[in-house]
């Protein structure tokens, strides 16, 4: 893992940085796809948790009893930004099957790229609990901001933000819009293109992982 100052990690495991170029590959079918995903999302999960609190529980092994590590406070909430967040949601709610759900519908204005909100709900007590905010895009950061606008409107006030990638700009933005969000990606990569996607990136998330165009 690649701890940056700008408070930004990049999980440069080998499983993901392999799944990931066969994702980006435009050959890759959307089954493949989709399913490679979720085990990315499975991998990047298991980074973004990895500093949550924990405490013991007292139970009994066949053997004797002990003071066993469990996980402490409150039911994280996974905040799927729609609709390309759904390809992450589903592999991170695996690997962490009691978290909150909530969605946040945002679409991209394509001339302006500013985002435009069309649904949000979220579970209760945001203020309680640490908000894992998911979109596969980090792109121009406009929608990221808005939607981690929304969230801390509902009270959220721990939250973490994972994606599959990262364009400098979009970490730039969200940097100085959020600077108490940390950023959890599989890869930075180069540039945006005056369309706003990432270069080189992997083309439309939802289109390649829904199949549609
Ligand atoms: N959204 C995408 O799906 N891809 C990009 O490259 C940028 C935004």
């Amino acid at each position: 893992m690649t701890d940056t100052p700008a408070h930004l990690t990049i999980v440069d495991h080998p499983l993901v940085q392999h799944k990931l170029t066969i994702m980006r590959d435009k050959g890759t079918s959307t089954a493949v796809f989709r399913q490679l995903l979720r085990e990315i999302s499975q991998l990047l999960a298991y980074e973004v948790t990895r500093n949550l609190p924990m405490t013991t529980t007292r139970i009994e092994t066949p053997m004797q009893e002990m003071d066993a590590p469990t996980l402490d406070g409150k039911k994280l909430a996974l905040i799927s930004i729609l609709r390309a967040g759904n390809g992450l949601l589903d592999g991170v709610l695996e690997l962490i099957p009691s978290a909150r759900v909530g969605f946040v519908g945002l679409y991209r204005d394509e001339e302006t790229l500013q985002p435009v909100q069309y649904y949000f709900k979220v579970p209760e007590a945001m203020e309680d609990r640490l908000v894992i905010a998911v979109d596969p895009m980090l792109a121009t950061g406009n929608s990221s901001v808005a939607a981690v606008d929304l969230l801390k409107k509902s009270g959220a006030t721990n939250i973490i933000f994972l994606c599959l990638l990262a364009s400098p700009e979009g970490v730039a933005t969200m940097k100085a819009a959020h600077p108490d969000v940390p950023i959890v990606t599989a890869a930075l990569d180069e540039s945006l293109n005056e369309k706003g996607y990432i270069i080189p990136g992997l083309g439309d998330a939802g289109d390649r992982m829904f199949g549609t165009k």
